[in-house]
């Protein structure tokens, strides 16, 4: 994303540019001091108007909505009570989030319409909230809300058990914070990190910044975590939900608490208070293991499905009858998202790594499987691809290839990890020439600019061959078009607008007879039918009913 111009003999100048190609030059040194007088400015007036100043470190898919909730905030009168100042680091990737929220712009794109609304009111009409590069705003705060990422890094394709926890950026934020907030600020992480890392890591990063500026009290931390879903909730998921806190001391959990019962809607949606961090962040990694540990043991059951004519998808709807078991999701092709893929990661890592055992591959058993099932269910998909297509007489290398569906989950355009992203990657090496379609997703910057993404070095592209060309691959919008002359077509995410195809028009539309591979139970057994009767080939991820389809169609007199 970033670029250099020169021109003549002047220095470089450097640039980040937004996801719509509008170049931002990044901000020089002397801009630093006029920008922190724009911010105190504004922080003087808000404070003379009886509001308090909340610093949001990271305005990413989750700091940016939440800053916006806390600017939106007001007291019993009904008078707006926070004046938020969203932080963020002047890089060439992100640095663009900061003057496009400044037009009162969302730098995220959303599927829930009041994503623009609230940013809009809060940034243009309420004036409760700014942007700024400028880290000394951080002098200003009576709170600080850290929102910045914490990757697990995976070093091979299927171990996580090789990774690590990449704490860089919020260790790097934790300094600058521990160098300028006022003693009595309340610095409060929802970063998803390893568990021990608020008590263990960040409170010393702060003690000894405070020790160092001669200031006697103790940093007041606490540690409450992200439900964010970004998608049509994308608002609600954030403040009408159900949170968890927890302070590394009783001042630290009076004021988080006191914080979070203002800004969030806690009336409706309780808030639990632990007694220490290390539970609040073991809370977030356990819940997001479980749910990617029931993800994956259904993979074994779709395999199971797939070569004994069970149809899976209707074995979940049986069993999802039971109330008690009425959360059973089916797998799709892989579990992607930003944080089911790693949240287990950063507590297995945290095990040895922060809070010093030894004996992490005797304990951790299921997490690790999980993860490492789920990172590599996709390939599964190309394998059925291929099989489609040999049943068909023809071959994977060359063939020209359809993939309905990018993102990581229906109706949302987050590609972040998503298993389509695997698929296309295994299909490429296998010498398939391929084509992708998705109505949400604008840019699928994991395959156009793998180099940087999701960061230097760390691209699925480096567990496969013949990897370089997917940067030219674009999404196409237009389905009749994107479907023109292929041979395969994979239904990856069930997406609104592929649920109600007509078998007959996506044949048509493609020109020949297809291979059609359904990921998620796209497809009815009227429609699986209807594919056969025109004779296309179809296979399906935990679907083996299908067959029985096949068998059925192919048994009926031709009339
Ligand atoms: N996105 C989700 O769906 C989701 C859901 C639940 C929890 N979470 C958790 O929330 C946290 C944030 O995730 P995200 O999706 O918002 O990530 P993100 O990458 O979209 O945003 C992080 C932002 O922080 C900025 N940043 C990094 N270092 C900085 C610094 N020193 N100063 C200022 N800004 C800095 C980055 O440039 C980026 O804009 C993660 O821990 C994640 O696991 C995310």
């Amino acid at each position: 994303m970033a670029e250099t111009k020169t021109s003549g003999i002047q220095a470089q100048e450097a640039y980040s540019i937004s996801p719509d190609g509008e170049n931002f030059p990044l901000p020089k040194k002397e801009e630093y001091a006029p920008e922190f007088k724009r911010i105190e400015k504004l922080a003087k007036r808000a404070r003379a108007d009886g509001k308090e100043i909340v610093v949001v470190m990271g305005v990413g898919f989750v700091g940016v909505v939440m800053a916006a909730i806390i600017a939106d905030t007001v007291d019993k009168k009904g008078r707006a009570s926070k004046f938020v100042i969203g932080c963020q680091r002047p890089s060439t990737r992100s640095y663009w989030k900061i003057p496009i929220l400044n037009r009162g712009a969302a730098p995220v794109k959303a599927e829930d319409p009041e994503v623009y609304e609230i940013i809009t009111r809060t940034v243009k009409d309420k004036k409760t909230f700014t942007a700024t590069f400028a880290s000394d705003a951080l002098k200003l705060a009576d709170y600080v809300v850290i929102d910045v990422q914490c990757d697990y890094l995976k070093n091979d394709l299927g171990n996580m058990r090789t990774g690590e926890a990449d704490m860089a950026a919020l260790e790097a934020t934790m300094r600058t914070v521990g160098e300028k907030i006022p003693p009595r600020c309340l610095v409060l992480i929802e970063t998803t990190v390893a568990p021990g890392t608020t008590e263990f890591v960040v409170w010393p990063i702060l003690k000894r910044a405070f020790a160092e500026r001669g200031i006697k009290s103790a940093p007041l931390l606490a540690h409450s975590f992200e439900r964010v879903m970004p998608g049509r909730e994308y608002v609600s998921s954030i403040r009408d939900f159900w949170r968890v806190c927890a302070g590394c001391n009783a001042e630290a959990t009076r004021r988080v608490e006191k914080f979070l019962r203002e800004v969030l809607n806690t009336k409706d949606f309780p808030l639990t208070v632990m007694d220490r961090p290390i539970e609040s962040e073991t809370t977030k990694i356990v819940e997001n293991s479980y749910r990617a540990t029931i993800l994956a043991f259904l993979n074994e059951w779709s395999l199971f499905a797939e070569r004994n004519g069970v149809d899976l998808i209707k074995v979940i709807k049986a069993i999802r009858m039971r109330p008690t078991h009425n959360n059973m999701i089916f797998p799709g092709p892989g579990i992607g998202g930003y944080c089911l893929p790693k949240d287990g990661g950063l507590g297995y890592w945290a095990y040895k790594h922060i809070l010093g055992f030894e004996d992490g591959d005797h304990i951790f058993k299921i997490t690790p499987t999980a993860i490492d099932t789920n990172d590599t269910r996709s390939l599964h998909v190309a394998e059925l691809t291929r099989d489609a297509l040999r049943n068909m007489g023809r071959y994977i290398a060359g063939a020209e290839v359809l993939i309905c569906g990018a993102s990581y989950r229906q109706d949302v355009g987050d590609t972040r990890y998503s298993g389509s992203e695997m698929v296309v990657r295994k299909l490429t090496e296998m010498g398939a020439s391929m084509h992708v379609h998705d109505p949400y997703v604008e840019h699928w910057y994991e395959l156009e600019i793998q180099d940087e993404y999701p960061s230097p070095g760390h691209s699925w592209s480096r567990f496969f061959r013949n990897q370089k060309d997917l940067t030219k691959l674009r999404v196409q919008k237009d389905l009749a078009g994107a479907l023109k002359g292929v041979e395969a077509v994979i239904f990856a995410v069930p997406h609104e607008p592929y649920l109600k195809l007509d078998p007959d028009w996506v044949v048509k539309k493609a020109g020949k007879q297809i291979a059609v591979i359904d990921c998620f139970g796209i497809l009815t057994d009227e429609n699986i039918r209807r594919y056969f009767e025109l004779g296309c080939e179809v296979k399906a991820l935990g679907r083996g009913h299908v067959q029985r389809i096949k068998e059925a169609v192919r048994k009926k007199p031709r009339r």
